[in-house]
């Protein structure tokens, strides 16, 4: 499961708050579905939390946001170790401010061996740029063109070892993919609801999930093919 956690700004600006207001109820929605994934039992789930793009944001709001993220992992360490959920991060941790770098260092170490659940944190993260870090990793190790294949390729990305998400969820009615996840949707299910990330409840996970059991899933084949998979 993947998510696009898109809207926070919008659903402080429409309540006359200050955009900040929107990412602190926006880590609530956060916690909310990654407990609800837990209790479902869904192996893997990855959150996007700052894009490469976001960059170019007000400082003002980068340091916010990376505060709040601070914050929130430090807070939540021992009940991701406590439910067995291993963090990890999508991106270059090495070009993150010092405090939060150090928090996720530390949370990431602390859940390594934790087994029933992957959270991955899509920071500092941008869907081209995986792309680009694999094709240079490959390169550097002088793979021989032929020998590149689908799962070379995928063992250099971020999530090597991990499944494609079945499902991509982005909240507040866009719909894009804003550099998000671009190899690994290749085949996924999309989901985009109107809610604003912050009103997004474990209700509203559950029913994304309701939705995605009624699809059809035809990876290419007709549909007396996929009627026996
Ligand atoms: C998503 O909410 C959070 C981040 C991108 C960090 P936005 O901040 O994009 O909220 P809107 O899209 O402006 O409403
Ligand atoms: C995508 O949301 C990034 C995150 C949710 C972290 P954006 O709000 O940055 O995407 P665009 O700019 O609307 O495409
Ligand atoms: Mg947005």
């Amino acid at each position: 499961m993947a998510v696009i956690m898109d809207g926070n700004g919008r659903w402080a600006t429409k309540r006359g708050l200050p955009r900040s207001d929107g990412h602190k109820a926006g880590t609530e929605a956060a916690r909310a579905v990654v407990t609800r994934c837990r209790e479902r039992g869904i192996g893997h789930l990855t959150l996007y939390t700052f894009s490469k793009e976001n960059w170019g944001r007000p400082k003002d709001e980068i340091s916010f946001l990376f505060d709040l993220l601070t914050r929130f992992v430090s807070r939540e360490a021992d009940t991701l170790l406590e439910r067995g959920i291993r963090l990890t991060v999508f991106g270059e941790l090495a070009g993150l401010p010092l405090t939060p770098r150090q928090a996720l260092a530390h949370v990431i170490k602390k859940t390594a061996g934790c087994r029933d659940m992957r959270l991955n944190l899509a920071l500092n993260y941008s869907g081209r740029e995986e792309i680009l870090r694999a094709c240079r990793a490959l390169a550097a190790k002088g793979v021989p063109p032929a020998d590149i294949t689908d799962e070379r390729f995928a063992a250099e990305l971020y999530t090597a070892g991990q499944p494609d998400p079945d499902l991509v969820i982005r909240t507040s009615g866009e719909l894009r993919i804003s550099n998000y996840l671009l190899w690994q949707s290749a085949y996924s299910e999309f989901y985009f609801p109107e809610t604003l990330w912050p009103d997004f409840t474990a209700a509203e996970f559950d029913k994304a999930i309701e939705e995605y059991r009624s699809r059809r899933r035809r990876f290419g084949l007709t549909g007396d093919q996929t009627e026996k998979i």
